[in-house]
């Protein structure tokens, strides 16, 4: 297979990514910038940026718009070193490819275009891109054929060749039965994206410098254009709420696929929805109805039970969850461990072999291993203003219905009765009853009744009268 970038003669191949994420995205109808619209999770401008690193890419720029800064900060948080670029006047995709000169301007390598809301690529589809490169093309474009092409740039093609690519707007009637499209996904030898970048005009429908005439003017060069064919489901372009759901859509496919092949129970698949990073063992099972948010891990053996919602949580091998369980916030569950139905556990660390069957709330927490916390046991951690920690040693039994005031402690074997509100330490071994103590009072329930019946007949006799 060809690589995807060139050597520049030291030894070190070089590839620069152009991610454009500067569009207004109008046709999302959105406060948000197109591209922090998440997928799986993550927004589309961070799965670009995955697969420009993916890529092997040695340098990313991104281009923005202005006020963007969320954009920014997204592109930072996944790629430290990629260098933002701004567009301030939305002018295209070839402006918006301007606006990054000086980081392809020497570019002795190969150039790789992704527009931000093109989310699903492969690195499959990527690398096919180079190994034309390397097999003496001068630009090569991903194409696709959707089930509509209506809105895409068509390829106007003659044998392996590239002529031109006409957009929806500027096409004629015969174009626009052309069924194979631009993905927006583009690999250039640096040297022919600096030759052809500036000769780019806007004298089209939208009056925009449209990128895709890099293609024809290559042509006119001499150059060597050529073009590939993704599968339809990787290269969908998201420019408006059904084609985001289009995309969410497929990329939940895929990582259903991924996770049966590699050995997870799916009861019913298309009711199970993952993030971009969730990690699952072998042989875990997974019922109907249950979302991973970001950040889940998941241990060999782990049963998910129907109705789960998950998020930023790591789950240890063997334990079972649900149903009806939610599990958030940087929370660690050990082996082993059980969470029942309606328990809500938030940033705690709970050990092996620990369980929490019913109705619970665990939050801030320290539990050790093998405890047993009762039905209705709520960490009280929150006093308006702090969140406090609860720390509960191993064999502990919290009775059902106590309430924990954190900070408190509860020692290696305690025992709190049900009910208590436990606003003290207990010490190891300890039992701690926290609640008002029970007073019997032998044959009194005769004498309640007959004053109960007594106050319901002077109520009669009242309603008589009037
Ligand atoms: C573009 C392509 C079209 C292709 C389609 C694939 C052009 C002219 N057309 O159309 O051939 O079939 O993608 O999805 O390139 N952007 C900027 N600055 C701008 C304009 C756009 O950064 O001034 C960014 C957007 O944020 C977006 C990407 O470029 O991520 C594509 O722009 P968009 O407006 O969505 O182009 P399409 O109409 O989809
Ligand atoms: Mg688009």
């Amino acid at each position: 297979m060809g690589r995807f970038c060139v050597d520049n003669g030291a030894g070190m191949a070089e590839l620069l990514s152009i991610i454009l994420a500067a569009g207004e995205g109008t046709r999302m109808r959105s406060a948000m910038p197109k591209v922090l619209h998440p997928i799986g999770g993550l927004p589309m401008v961070g799965h670009a940026v995955r697969a420009a690193l993916a890529a092997g890419s040695t340098s990313i720029a991104v281009v923005i718009g202005p006020g963007h800064e969320a954009v920014q900060a997204e592109v930072a948080r996944l790629a430290p070193a990629a260098r933002v670029f701004l567009q301030s006047e939305r002018l295209g995709t070839g402006h918006a490819v301007r606006m990054a000169r000086e980081a392809f301007a020497n570019a002795s390598g190969n150039v790789l275009v992704i527009y931000g809301d093109t989310p699903l690529v492969s690195a499959d589809t990527i690398r096919s891109i180079g190994t034309r490169l390397d097999g003496g093309a001068d630009i090569v474009v991903v194409g696709f054929e959707p089930d509509d092409p209506t809105g895409y740039g068509r390829l106007l093609t003659q044998g392996d060749r590239l002529l031109a690519i006409r957009e929806q707007k500027d096409a004629t009637e015969a174009e626009r039965t052309i069924g194979l499209v631009n993905s927006g996904i583009m690999g250039f030898r640096g040297a022919t994206l600096a030759a052809v970048i500036d000769k780019i005009g806007n004298k089209n429908a939208k009056g925009e410098y449209y990128l895709t005439d890099a293609v024809e003017l290559a042509n006119a060069d001499k150059r060597r254009v050529e073009y590939t064919v993704a599968p339809a489901e990787e290269v969908i372009g998201v420019d408006d709420r059904r084609k985001l759901a289009q995309a969410e859509a497929q990329f939940q496919d895929l990582r259903r696929d991924d996770f049966m092949r590699a050995g997870v129970t799916l009861k019913d698949p298309q009711t199970i929805h993952f993030s971009y990073d969730t990690e699952i063992g072998r042989d875990v099972t997974i019922w109907p109805n249950v979302v991973f948010g970001p950040g889940v891990k998941i241990a060999d053996g782990v049963e998910i039970r129907s109705f789960c919602d998950l998020e930023d949580v790591v789950i240890g091998e063997g334990a079972t969850i649900g149903p009806f369980a939610r599990v958030r916030g940087g929370a660690e569950l050990g082996a082993k461990v059980h969470l029942g139905n309606f328990v809500e556990v938030k940033k705690s660390r709970i050990g092996a072999g620990t369980k929490a069957g019913h109705l619970s709330y665990l939050g801030d927490a320290v539990i050790g291993s093998k405890t047993n916390i009762g039905a209705g046991t709520i960490t009280c951690n929150y006093d308006g203003v702090n969140k406090d920690t609860t720390t509960i040693g191993n064999d502990v039994f919290v009775g059902s219905n106590t309430s924990l005031v954190a900070p408190v402690m509860l020692g290696d074997g305690a025992y709190t009765a049900s009910g208590s509100v436990i606003t003290e330490d207990v010490p190891a071994d300890a039992v701690a009853f926290g609640r008002a103590r029970q007073v019997n009072k032998p044959g009194y329930a005769p004498k309640l009744r007959e004053k109960a019946l007594a106050k319901k007949a002077a109520k009669q006799s009242v309603k008589g009268k009037s």
